[in-house]
């Protein structure tokens, strides 16, 4: 990547800043997916056994600048003790004078976690003093919040204007993974998009039109696409004001010679539940009592086999409703499928955006992929082309950083 990173400085003895993204799905106060934690354990890690005394922070969900016990890092702190095989300490806030006792009191080697930064508005507002005072409790700054770095926040971007800024391993990690598919990814470059509305993706949509050479649809997206081409869908979800939208895609998809492929058939439901009852059918003949929940077996071959030509590609968003197995055939399949084309044939795959990487890490598949982004939105403004102020607030690669003596 093009800025400096955590091995770029001599961090021993050192306090460092390290802002991860440890923002992980719960119910009812348990984690159900430590993806997040376990990829921020490798700059941890890597930190501690040079002897750097860590304080480690993280939002988790969206609070709105206050105290939420619901969305305390407490079981972040636990999860990460088993993972570490080391008790986690942690603060009962982000700042304050209680905090920075705390911190005074690191040695080299010690691990701190700062309560959820978002119970402060001033977080999310980038509030200057906000940032000055988390800068407080280190020299260095390193972010490997790459989930985060869509956000100009202060624990993203305010802190960088106070202290030196490197990246952490993670953060490298993924713009290296996500930089392939901007610079020179080996052709012919399909994307796999799906999630359930397309005016979540139509940025995405355009970018990718200028950068594949086929776009294959599925989810609840795919049905307004093929709204837009006159089909009907009985009860399917359809996002009525993106039609247009919709319509314009394909337009813009045909003008550059872009395959843009939709379903041709799809398992049907008459709702959402883990009893429903579902069949498939052809996509002109969606009964007028069913809902699309999954795209069908011959989409599905359709897809793979033209996925077989592919050298590389982009996967955003599930097929149909996953968290539901007899709706879930579709995600499946494509996980299983590109998961062994890119370990047999070694095709770049890259999976990025919460939902299909839940479905891929559900089938302990994570590993036979090239790469699984640890980020959702971030993952989609990157490959959008747009400039994450996380990432452009690092140091430049080649700048010098000296802590200077060890205090
Ligand atoms: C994410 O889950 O995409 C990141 O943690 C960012 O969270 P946010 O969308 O609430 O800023």
């Amino acid at each position: 990547m093009d800025a400096l990173t955590v091995r770029d400085v001599n961090v021993t003895g050192h306090r460092v800043f390290l802002r991860a993204d440890l923002n992980v799905p719960l119910d009812d106060g348990r984690i159900t997916d430590d993806t997040r934690i376990r990829a921020s354990l490798p700059t941890i890690v890597y930190l501690l056994e040079r002897g750097a005394s860590v304080v480690l922070a993280s939002h988790l969900g969206r609070p709105k600048g206050k105290v939420n016990d619901a969305l305390r890092l407490r079981p972040v702190a636990e999860r990460l003790s088993e993972l570490l095989g080391r008790p986690v300490r942690m603060t009962g806030d982000a700042i304050g004078p209680g905090v920075a006792v705390a911190v005074d009191k690191l040695r080299p080697g010690d691990l701190l976690l700062l309560e959820n930064l978002r119970f402060h508005a001033a977080e999310e507002a980038n509030d200057p003093a906000f940032a000055k005072e988390l800068a407080a409790f280190a020299e260095l700054y390193v972010n490997d919040a790459f989930g985060a770095a869509h956000r100009a926040h202060a624990s993203t971007e305010g802190i960088t204007h106070f202290l030196p800024a490197v990246a952490g391993l993670l953060m490298e990690r993924e713009v290296d993974a996500l930089g392939r598919l901007l610079k020179r990814p080996e052709r012919p470059f399909h994307a796999v998009i799906g999630g359930a509305k397309v005016s979540d993706k139509l940025d995405v949509l355009h970018a990718l039109l200028s950068r594949c050479q086929a776009v294959l649809v599925g989810g609840g997206m795919a049905n307004t696409f093929l709204a837009a081409r006159g089909a009907s869908l009985g009860k399917s979800l359809v996002e009525g004001d993106q039609l247009d939208n919709a319509s314009r895609i394909l337009v813009e998809a045909r003008r550059k010679r872009v395959r843009l492929m939709l379903p041709t058939d799809a398992v049907v439901a008459p709702q959402i539940h883990h009893r429903a009852r579902t069949r498939t059918v052809a996509i002109n003949e969606v009964p007028a009592d069913q809902m699309v929940v999954d795209i069908g077996p011959q989409t599905i071959a359709t897809y793979t086999e033209y996925l077989e030509k592919a050298r590389t590609v982009f996967w955003n968003g599930p097929m149909g409703v996953f968290e539901m197995p007899q709706m879930a055939e579709g995600t499946n399949a494509m996980a299983r499928f590109l998961a062994k084309r890119s370990a047999r044939a070694g095709v770049v795959t890259i999976v990025g955006g919460g939902d299909s990487v839940a479905a891929v890490e559900h089938l302990g598949l994570g590993p036979k992929m090239t790469h699984v982004s640890t980020g959702g939105g971030a993952s989609l403004e990157f490959l959008e082309g747009k400039i994450l102020p996380g990432v452009a607030a690092l140091l430049p690669a080649g700048a010098v950083v000296n802590l200077g003596p060890v205090s």
